[in-house]
């Protein structure tokens, strides 16, 4: 068996010969060639082909950009990637001996489908709405071709950089082993990631769980003994979406929003920057959460400052001081090369181990070898690296798996006065730090005796200078937590309160606006939302003051293994009905309707007696732009995002309820709803109680296991009700929150819910018939309506959401 491996992602090119035709604009024959600024445009205007120059690039490639509606270029298949044209006048993509060829400024082909050897003056290139490019054997031909087959796994290849379409250094390609996994390599050869193996009875690849959680894409995966490959396609015609392999080293999925007309990333692999191999180049190392990602190390420099203002960092650093075994050995005055310590570093990769019985011993070894760039000596021993330092990775100072890192380097590199001269430089030198650490204690008492005293704004806002923040939080030393807007501390402010200090990242505002929604945000205060008590904005440093919520987020209480700390479930209802007081009130009774965005447990805090606090609200707008990209990479959030954050239409105050409704599964089961699953079966909870619901099964058993049944079966049922209503894909369908919280009280009550198209397809195969059957057959179940119940006082009232 030979599988001809073949890698088919949203866009791929074949080229095939059939046999119906028709010569329109969308077409390249013998009498229609392409030059200049002429392009060919698919017959529905989705897709263009024609010469396109990348960025400030002033090299012309042959492209198919989407056309129509996605206003910003992006361009999904280039032909001659890596030999550009300069003229596009005297260039020319015509037919040329049954291929579709590319000929130069000087007439000489340089690209070439490469695919026929028919001299047949009929074959046609023709630009498809789906966006593949099809060579065709002439009007209404049958003339059948064969297929190359070939062993050649099909890859998909990063750009350079932004501006170059040559092949970089990032690759997926299926497991050329044969396996059905995909992997991602750096230089064709080491791998970084890989996908897991596919899961027919999931649909799913294994190591890639969230694709589970899936209600966009229809992903199937295709072999048999010429060739395997994986294909999705969209439940929604209507979405535009692409896969790419980036130039970050991260294969993305992006969709593009109507609304706001940008691409919206919505999952990308590996997660972490810093997992991509070697992503920060020779000598670079790589920061996780730091803007920029790459440093060069110290005593290194950037070696093409242009590629690295494309984010092309594959050249990496080079030595700015010689070594002193490289220098002239006629010259030499140095003195012997030093090393320099470097803590809490991922190790690079390829050291090779030394026998050593000290921390000298293993540094002399290394100094003995000129091409020995560093060294590491601790519990597993002595090893040294030769040449390159690849993937090396910066880590948090509080990493647990951080080791040290002994890097060579000039010894001039650690200090400047090294001849005669030194003393008088050292001398003047030291005098000019003693006035710039006088200068710097004036500006410290200064800043200290202004902001000592956070002052009021707005009443009841207190704005705090960053030094008192940073000693209240004893220089931000214990982390409560960090998610995607960053990392929280714990502090003591001088009055003995206590506080949460989150210092947010990536703010794009400026400090006028920040002050603004600050304001709006400190402004609102209820029993179920966290409360605001300052910030700071110095600069770049922005951050904000909350109370500190001593019983910390839900999921620690709602996802662990030890029974005995089971919530029980009145505290669960209990902080459900409270998250559900706290949004109503965002939604509905402050003066501009907030959307949080980012509901789950994670954002659900828990005071000391432990009723809900929801946490992070407003500031999905105090972001601005860069929070759909926050919010994709953080872990875990993509099960509960709303259908339409990716679809593209306008986000509402619905999507809260969406993710409300996905939490209230959670609440139910004390699971996460991406990790159900039972005996290797795969069943995602939110289906398995809708189903349940649909057909009066007995709702105990979508019980926690951990409760022992210990949960009134009425008011289980109800939250499941409510659960399946609020995770409706029509938003119109899915009630308001003040809705929710009337039916928790109990004094609405609601008919069953249909079972939702998107868990439908999550379902499993065997029960997605029935399922389907059922809702569309009912179609009086299609729209909630509301009952007040018997035993309240409310007035009667019955209602239905869809117009
Ligand atoms: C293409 O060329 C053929 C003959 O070579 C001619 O009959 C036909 O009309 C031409 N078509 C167009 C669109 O110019
Ligand atoms: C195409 O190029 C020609 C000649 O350079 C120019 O006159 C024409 O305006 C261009 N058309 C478009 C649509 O840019
Ligand atoms: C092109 O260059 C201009 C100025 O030099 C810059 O502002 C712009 O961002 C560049 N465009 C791209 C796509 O890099
Ligand atoms: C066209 O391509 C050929 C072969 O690559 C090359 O030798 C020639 O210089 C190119 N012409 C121009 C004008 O770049
Ligand atoms: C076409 O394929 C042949 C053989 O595989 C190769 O020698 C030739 O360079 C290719 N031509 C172009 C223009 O890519
Ligand atoms: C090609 O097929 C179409 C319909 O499929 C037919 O109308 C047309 O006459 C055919 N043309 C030739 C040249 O056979
Ligand atoms: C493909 O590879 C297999 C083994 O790797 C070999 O036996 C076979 O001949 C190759 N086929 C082609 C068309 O190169
Ligand atoms: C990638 O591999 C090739 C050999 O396959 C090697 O020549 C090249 O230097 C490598 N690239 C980098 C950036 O190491
Ligand atoms: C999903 O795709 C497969 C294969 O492409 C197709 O057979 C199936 O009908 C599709 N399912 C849905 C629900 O569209
Ligand atoms: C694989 O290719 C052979 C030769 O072209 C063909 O006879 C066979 O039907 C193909 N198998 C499948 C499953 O398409
Ligand atoms: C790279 O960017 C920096 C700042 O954006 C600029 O000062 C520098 O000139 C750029 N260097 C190159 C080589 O483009
Ligand atoms: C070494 O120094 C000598 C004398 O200054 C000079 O002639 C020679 O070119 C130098 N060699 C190198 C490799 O720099």
């Amino acid at each position: 068996m030979d599988p001809w491996l073949k890698l088919s992602v949203l866009v791929f090119m074949w080229f095939s010969f059939n046999s119906q035709l028709s010569l329109g604009a969308d077409t390249i024959s013998a009498n229609r060639s392409l030059s200049g600024n002429q392009t060919i445009v698919s017959s529905g205007g989705n897709f263009v082909l024609g010469f396109f120059k990348p960025g400030n690039s002033s090299n012309q490639y042959i492209g198919i950009w989407y056309g129509n509606k996605v206003t910003q270029q992006t361009v999904v298949w280039v032909a001659n990637r890596e030999i550009p044209v300069r003229d596009t006048q005297s260039s020319e993509l015509k037919i040329s001996d049954g291929n579709l060829v590319l000929f130069n400024e000087s007439k000489v082909p340089i690209w070439s489908t490469n695919i026929s050897s028919s001299s047949s003056s009929s074959v046609v290139a023709v630009l498809e709405d789906s966006g593949n490019l099809v060579l065709r054997d002439g009007p209404n031909s049958t003339t059948p071709f064969l297929n190359k087959r070939t062993n050649q796994s099909q890859l998909l290849i990063s750009w350079k950089n932004s501006e170059d379409p040559a092949p970089g250094l990032f690759s997926l390609e299926l497991d050329p082993e044969g396996t059905n996994q995909y992997l991602i390599l750096w230089n064709r050869t080491i791998q970084y990631w890989t996908s897991g193996a596919w899961d027919e009875q999931a649909r799913i690849f294994t190591l890639v769980p969230e694709m589970r959680l899936n209600y966009i894409y229809n992903f199937s995966f295709h072999s048999d003994e010429n060739e395997s490959y994986f294909t999705y396609s969209l439940y929604n015609p209507d979405t535009i979406s692409r896969f790419v392999m980036d130039i970050s080293g991260q294969i993305k999925q992006l969709s593009w929003l109507e609304g706001s007309k940008e691409w919206n990333l919505f999952w990308s692999q590996p997660r972490q920057q810093c997992q991509v191999y070697a992503y920060c180049g020779a000598f670079g190392s790589c920061t996780e959460g730091g803007l920029p990602f790459c440093n060069c190390l110290r005593g290194f420099h950037q070696k093409s400052q242009s590629a690295w203002n494309l984010s092309d960092f594959s050249d990496g650093c080079e030595r700015t001081t010689k070594l002193q075994c490289e220098e002239n050995r006629t010259l030499t005055n140095g003195k012997p090369d030093k090393f320099l310590t470097s803590p809490n570093v991922k190790l690079p990769q390829n050291a090779q181990p030394v026998t050593a019985t000290s921390i000298s011993e293993c540094e002399s070894t290394c100094l003995q070898n000129c091409s020995c760039t560093a060294y590491a000596y601790d519990s597993d021993g002595c090893r040294i690296w030769i040449g390159q330092l690849l993937d090396l990775q910066q880590l948090a100072d509080d990493a647990s798996d951080g080791k040290t890192l002994y890097l060579r380097l000039a010894a001039s590199e650690f200090s400047s006065s090294s001849n005669n001269n030194g003393i008088i430089i050292g001398a003047a030198a030291g005098s000019v730090s003693l006035v710039l650490v006088l200068v710097i204690f004036g500006i410290w008492r200064w800043r200290r005796r202004t902001t000592i005293n956070p002052k009021a704004v707005d009443g009841s806002l207190l704005a705090f200078g960053y030094r008192d923040l940073q000693s209240a939080t004893k220089n931000f030393s214990e982390k409560l937590g960090g998610g995607g807007f960053g990392s929280v501390f714990k502090g003591t402010l001088p009055d003995s309160s206590v506080i949460a200090v989150k210092q947010l990242e990536s703010i794009n505002q400026g400090e006028k606006q920040f002050r603004t929604e600050v304001s709006t945000i400190g402004t609102i205060q209820h029993v179920n939302l966290v409360r605001l008590r300052g910030f700071c904005s110095e600069g770049i440093r922005k951050l904000l003051v909350y109370d500190y919520m001593p019983n910390g987020s839900l999921d620690a209480h709602l996802f662990h293994e030890e029974k005995s700390k089971a919530l029980t479930w009145k505290t669960r209802y209990q902080i459900a009905l409270g998250t559900a007081r706290g949004l109503a009130y965002l939604h509905e009774k402050c003066r501009d309707c907030i959307i949080h965005c980012d509901i789950k447990p994670e954002n659900i805090l828990l005071d000391a007696e432990l009723c809900s606090k929801v946490a992070d609200f407003g500031l999905a707008k105090l972001i601005g732009r860069d929070f759909s990209r926050v919010l994709t990479t953080m872990r875990g959030t993509r099960g509960y995002l709303a259908p339409e954050w990716i679809s593209g239409v306008p986000v509402t105050a619905k999507a809260d309820v969406y993710s409300y409704g996905m939490m209230l599964f959670e609440f139910v089961s004390g699971r996460r709803n991406s990790e159900q699953s039972e005996d290797g079966k795969v069943r995602f909870f939110p289906t398995l109680a809708a189903s349940v619901m649909t057909q009066d099964d007995d709702v105990l058993t979508l019980l926690d296991p951990q409760l022992n049944g210990d949960a009134p079966e009425e008011e289980l049922s109800r939250i499941c009700k409510v659960a399946c209503w609020c995770v409706q894909d029509d938003e119109t369908r899915r009630p308001s929150m003040g809705q929710v919280v009337q039916i928790l009280e109990g004094v609405l009550d609601v008919n069953l819910p249909p079972i939702p198209r998107s868990l439908q397809v999550l379902g499993d195969n065997s029960e997605h018939v029935v399922f389907f059957t059922e809702s569309s057959s009912n179609q009086s179940s299609q729209t909630p309506s509301y009952t007040s119940t018997a035993s309240s006082q409310a007035k009667s009232k019955t209602s239905s959401m869809s117009s």
